[in-house]
């Protein structure tokens, strides 16, 4: 007889362990800094913990909770975020507006909910577990998805606020950069996608082969400094370095550096979650969108990686697991050359010139839940690896990542690639 795939403690456990990971990170945060929503892009702090609560409550409790009855029946429609098949739901650009529930009551829901979620995993009899566990496995990455997005947009909620406040913790020591290596990769007949029984997201399936022609990769992402030199040889006014689309944001939202880079007259600094301090020229830079990435590249003349080109060079060069610690919060420089990859998964997330297509033979899930990421394959660009803001134990060698390209606010980053055929 086959060991049940499921541990009624370890899955309360790990459940413990996210939900309290979620309010650590809510706690500096003030009701009024969780209630501000600055772009549409953005979440209030209070929204983002109630809608993984809401998550749980509704693809878990609903569905199994004897006798089931939400909550409070508008939190339904306040907390859903883009599942068509759950029903109607507010403007997502209008969360800011909603005060109540506030920041408390959001917190009597999360206990309520924890409370009823660990009754249940502690009740549920061994076929109800093997049908509910994946799904409750995905509260879990779910929640940690959201707890990137929680520091993504407390940090420009912050960032509005011309007092400069600090979110968290202090910059690391300013750090020389050393010069940038390169791994030689010979490509081939490769396979890429999640492989195994852990956990992984359905758009990292299936595991299928690819031709790879030889080629290079950074062994550390673009720095500062590099970025620095990009701009004063008139990156941001060379229409020529750009694709159409990204020329088009440079002039219409006249960017001019990194996102979180001001010009303190004449001294750039930067905006981050330790607070905003001169720019260290040798920390990756962070913040610029895929068009600014991929400018950078054709300036240096060069290119971002391909999605199986940065997967299949991780993985070629053993590079471990990401690491289980806390997320820095901001990203840290490369240190000297090992000879491998450096700045993997605790970083920045790394542009590729991949769209966000589905893999050869991908199928979304039946039911509501087939809505979490198939129907986003479009107009989307790819990253991979992590960043400094992605929970401990969340980022995989074979996560695929999705913004569009003009996107900024995430923690991103700039890895280049040289060499093999451009896709
Ligand atoms: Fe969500």
């Amino acid at each position: 007889m086959s060991e049940p795939r499921w541990d009624p403690a370890e899955l309360e456990a790990r459940f413990a362990q996210v939900r309290a990971h979620t309010e650590a990170l809510a706690k500096p945060l003030s009701p009024e800094d969780q209630t501000v929503q600055t772009m549409p892009d953005v979440s209030p702090t209070k929204w983002h913990r109630a809608h993984v609560t809401w998550f749980f409550e509704t693809f878990l409790l609903a569905e199994v909770e004897p006798g089931f009855a939400p909550f409070q029946d508008q939190y339904w429609f306040l907390f859903n975020s883009y599942y068509e098949a759950v029903g109607p739901r507010y403007t997502r650009a209008e969360r800011g507006a909603i005060t109540r529930p506030g920041a408390h009551d959001v917190g009597l829901y999360r206990q309520n909910v924890d409370a009823r979620v660990r009754d249940l995993i502690s009740t549920l009899d061994d076929g109800t577990l093997d049908k509910l566990g994946s799904t409750i496995e995905l509260g879990f990455h779910h929640e940690q998805q959201h707890q990137e997005l929680l520091l993504m947009d407390i940090k420009h909620v912050l960032s509005v606020n011309p007092l400069r406040p600090v979110y968290a913790g202090s910059p690391s020591p300013r750090s020389e950069p050393d010069q940038m290596g390169w791994i030689d990769v010979e490509g081939g007949l490769v396979e890429v996608g999640h492989e195994g029984s852990g956990f992984s997201f359905d758009n990292e399936l299936p595991r299928h082969r690819t031709w790879l022609e030889p080629y290079r990769i950074a062994d550390r992402l673009v720095t500062n400094g590099e970025w620095m030199e990009f701009m004063a040889d008139g990156g941001y006014q060379r229409h020529e370095l750009w694709l159409s689309d990204g020329w088009a944001k440079v002039t219409g939202e006249q960017w001019r550096s990194p996102f979180y880079w001001r010009d303190d007259d004449g001294v750039w600094s930067e905006h981050t979650l330790h607070g905003t301090h001169p720019v260290d020229p040798g920390l990756p830079v962070t913040h610029v969108s895929h068009y600014e990435a991929d400018a950078y590249a054709t300036w240096r003349g060069m290119r971002l990686p391909t999605e199986p080109e940065w997967e299949h060079a991780v993985v070629a060069d053993g590079t471990p697991p990401a690491a289980d610690g806390a997320p820095s919060l901001h990203a840290t420089a490369a240190g000297p050359a090992t000879g491998h990859l450096r700045q993997v998964h605790g970083d920045a997330w790394q542009w590729t010139s991949s769209a966000y297509l589905p893999y050869p033979g991908f199928s979304a899930p039946d039911g509501a839940i087939g809505e979490y990421n198939g129907k986003f394959m479009s107009g989307q660009m790819v990253l991979r690896g992590g960043s400094a803001l992605t929970p401990p134990g969340h980022a995989r060698h074979t996560y695929r990542n999705f913004f569009p390209a003009g996107a900024r606010w995430p923690m991103t980053g700039v890895r280049l690639a040289d060499g093999g055929v451009r896709a």
